[in-house]
C-alpha cells in the first residue's frame, strides 16, 4: 500500500459559485490507477464525490477526466502522488461529471437501405481503424476548432466517414460533414493525440471525407484558388518579394569544417513570403558546420492539398521533390516548416532521411550564442510537436538565448486550409493565442512554422520570431561583444 495526496476538482452547481479544489490524502495498492483513487476518496472521505465509471478496463469510455490537464481514462491512467485531477473541458454536471449529450446528439446513426449490399474489402480496410471509438470524448474536449465555430467535432466525423463508405447507409454523409464544419478542422491532431484507442481521425477521417468533398464538387472556392496556383506555379502562395532561392547559390558552405551536408526542403512560406527567415537559418548552418545543398527545382510539398482533399496533382509534387534531392544523392533532406517537415516525414515515401532544423542543430550540436536579455515564450507548432513528435528540442535551443516562460499548446489556427477558407475562425484562435502570449507577460514569441509565425504576427504586438533567428541574434550579440572586448 502507497499514500498518496491528490487535488479534486469539485463543483456543485447546487451549491457553488465556481469550481474549487480539494485535497485529499488516499491509501491506495501499489500500481493503482486513478480510478481506485477516486473510489478511496468516495468511499473512505467524501460520498458526496460525482464520476463516472462503468467497465473499468478502457473499454466503455466513462470515466474519462484530465491528469495534471491531459485527458487519460481513469481506469487506465496510473495514479501518481500530486496529481490534479479534474473533469474534461466540458460542461461540468457536477464534479467530474461532464455533459456529453450535445457531442452525443452530434452522431450520425446509420439509415439502412435494407439491401444487402456489403462494404467492400477496400471500404472494410478504411473502416477498420474508425470502429474502435468508445465515445470518451476526450478528442472533442480538446477540439479548438469547436471552441470558436458550431463545428460538430472530430468523433462526429470519424463517424460520417464511417457510414459515408458504408453502402447500407441511405444518406449522403459527405454533404452532411460539410454542414457540419467539416473543413472548420484545423488539422491540429489534438484528437488523435488524446484518443485512447488511437483514432487518427484528421488524418484516417476528416482528410478523406474532404477528398469525397472534392469528388462532389464541395471544395471551398478559397482552397480551389490555392489549388490552381500549385499547379500553375508549383507554389501554394504568391510571392511578396525577391524569393529566398533567388537570393542563394545552390551549395552554401559553412564558415569553418563540414560537420554534416544536408538537403534543404525550403517549403512555400519561407520561399516567397518570409525569405528573410530562411537567410538567417542559412547563417545558423554555416556557423555550425552544415553545408547546404538547395535544389532550385523543388516545389511545394502538397500539405495545403492533402489537408483540403484535392489530390490530383499530388504525385507530380511529390515526384518532382523527391526526384530534385535523389539525383544530387542526398541523404538527409532538412526541413524548416512544421508542415513541411510532417508532409515528407508521413506522406511520402522518401529515400532519403528527413529532419526537422530543431533535430539537426541539437544532433550535430551548435557554438554557444550569448544570451539576451528577453523573456520569450514559445509557441508549439501543432506540425513539430505533435506531427514529428518535437516537443524539447526547439526549448533546449530557445533556452540557450533567452529566459522562456510556458504558454498552452494550442493551435493558431492557421492550420489545414482554415486560414484561406475560414479566416474568420482563423482569427478567433489567433486571438486566444494573442490572451495566452499576453498572460505570460513574454517580450517575444518564439516558433518554429512560418504559418504560425505568419499567423500570430497578424494578431500580436509582440515581435515573432523563428528559433534560427534567435539564435542570429545571440551570435549578432556574442560578436558585438568580442569587437567591443577587442578594441
Ligand atoms: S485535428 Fe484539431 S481541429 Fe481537427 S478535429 Fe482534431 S482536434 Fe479538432
Ligand atoms: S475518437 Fe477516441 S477520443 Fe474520441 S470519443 Fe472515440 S475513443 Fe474517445
Ligand atoms: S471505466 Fe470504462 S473505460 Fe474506464
Amino acid at each position: 500500500m502507497k499514500k498518496m495526496n491528490v487535488r479534486v476538482q469539485r463543483f456543485d452547481p447546487g451549491q457553488d459559485e465556481k469550481p474549487h479544489f480539494q485535497t485529499y490524502l488516499v491509501e491506495v495498492n501499489e500500481g493503482a490507477r486513478v480510478l481506485h483513487v477516486l473510489h478511496a476518496v468516495h468511499d473512505e472521505i467524501d460520498p458526496t464525490l460525482s464520476y463516472r465509471w462503468c467497465c473499468g478496463s478502457g473499454q466503455c469510455g466513462s470515466c474519462a477526466v484530465r491528469v495534471n490537464g491531459e485527458p487519460v481514462l481513469a481506469c487506465m491512467e496510473e495514479a501518481r502522488d500530486a496529481m490534479t485531477i479534474e473533469p474534461l473541458k466540458l460542461p461540468v454536471k457536477k464534479d467530474l461529471v461532464v455533459d456529453l449529450e450535445p457531442a452525443l446528439d452530434a452522431l450520425s446513426h446509420i439509415e439502412p437501405t435494407g439491401s444487402a449490399a456489403m462494404p467492400t474489402r477496400e471500404e472494410v480496410e478504411l473502416i477498420k481503424p474508425l470502429r474502435s471509438c468508445i465515445g470518451c470524448l476526450a478528442c472533442v474536449s480538446v477540439c479548438p476548432a469547436m471552441d470558436v465555430t458550431s463545428f460538430a467535432g472530430p468523433t462526429a466525423m470519424r463517424q460520417d466517414f464511417r457510414l459515408a463508405l458504408d453502402p447500407r447507409d441511405t444518406k449522403d454523409r459527405v454533404t452532411e460533414a460539410v454542414s457540419k464544419g467539416l473543413f472548420t478542422c484545423t488539422s491540429c491532431q489534438a484528437c488523435w493525440k488524446v484518443c485512447p484507442k488511437d483514432i487518427q481521425i484528421p488524418g484516417k477521417a476528416i482528410e478523406k471525407l474532404r477528398s469525397l468533398a472534392n469528388k462532389k464538387g464541395l471544395t471551398l472556392p478559397r482552397h480551389q484558388e490555392v489549388a490552381k496556383m500549385v499547379r500553375e506555379t508549383g507554389r501554394s502562395v504568391s510571392r511578396t518579394e525577391p524569393t529566398f532561392m533567388e537570393q542563394v547559390g545552390e551549395v552554401i558552405e559553412p564558415h569553418g569544417p563540414v560537420k554534416a551536408t544536408v538537403g534543404f526542403f525550403v517549403g512555400c512560406m519561407y520561399n516567397q513570403r518570409l525569405p528573410q527567415t530562411a537567410l538567417d537559418a542559412i547563417e545558423v548552418l554555416r556557423r555550425n558546420g552544415i553545408r547546404v545543398i538547395i535544389p532550385k527545382e523543388q516545389v511545394c510539398c502538397g500539405s495545403p492539398l492533402i489537408r483540403t482533399g484535392q489530390l490530383d496533382f499530388l504525385d507530380t509534387l511529390k515526384r518532382r521533390n523527391i526526384d530534385a534531392f535523389a539525383f544530387r544523392n542526398i541523404d538527409t533532406v532538412l526541413t524548416m516548416c512544421a508542415g513541411c517537415g510532417s508532409t515528407l516525414k508521413h506522406d511520402y515515401r522518401t529515400p532519403f532521411r528527413v529532419m526537422d532544423i530543431n533535430e539537426l542543430l541539437t544532433r550535430y550540436g551548435i557554438e554557444p550564442p550569448a544570451r539576451l536579455p528577453l523573456k520569450a515564450t514559445y509557441h508549439d507548432p501543432c506540425h513539430l510537436l505533435r506531427g514529428q513528435g518535437i516537443r524539447d528540442l526547439p526549448r533546449e535551443l530557445i533556452t540557450q538565448v533567452v529566459n522562456l516562460v510556458e504558454m498552452p499548446s494550442v493551435c493558431c489556427g492557421s492550420g489545414g486550409g482554415v486560414r484561406s477558407g475560414v479566416p474568420e475562425e482563423a482569427a478567433a484562435l489567433a486571438e486566444k493565442r494573442r490572451e495566452e502570449i499576453e498572460k505570460t507577460g513574454a517580450d517575444i514569441v518564439i516558433s518554429s512554422c512560418p504559418f504560425c509565425e505568419f499567423h500570430i504576427m497578424e494578431h500580436t504586438d509582440r515581435p515573432v520570431k523563428n528559433v534560427t533567428t534567435l539564435l542570429l541574434e545571440g551570435y549578432r550579440e556574442k560578436d558585438r561583444k568580442k569587437a567591443e572586448n577587442t578594441v
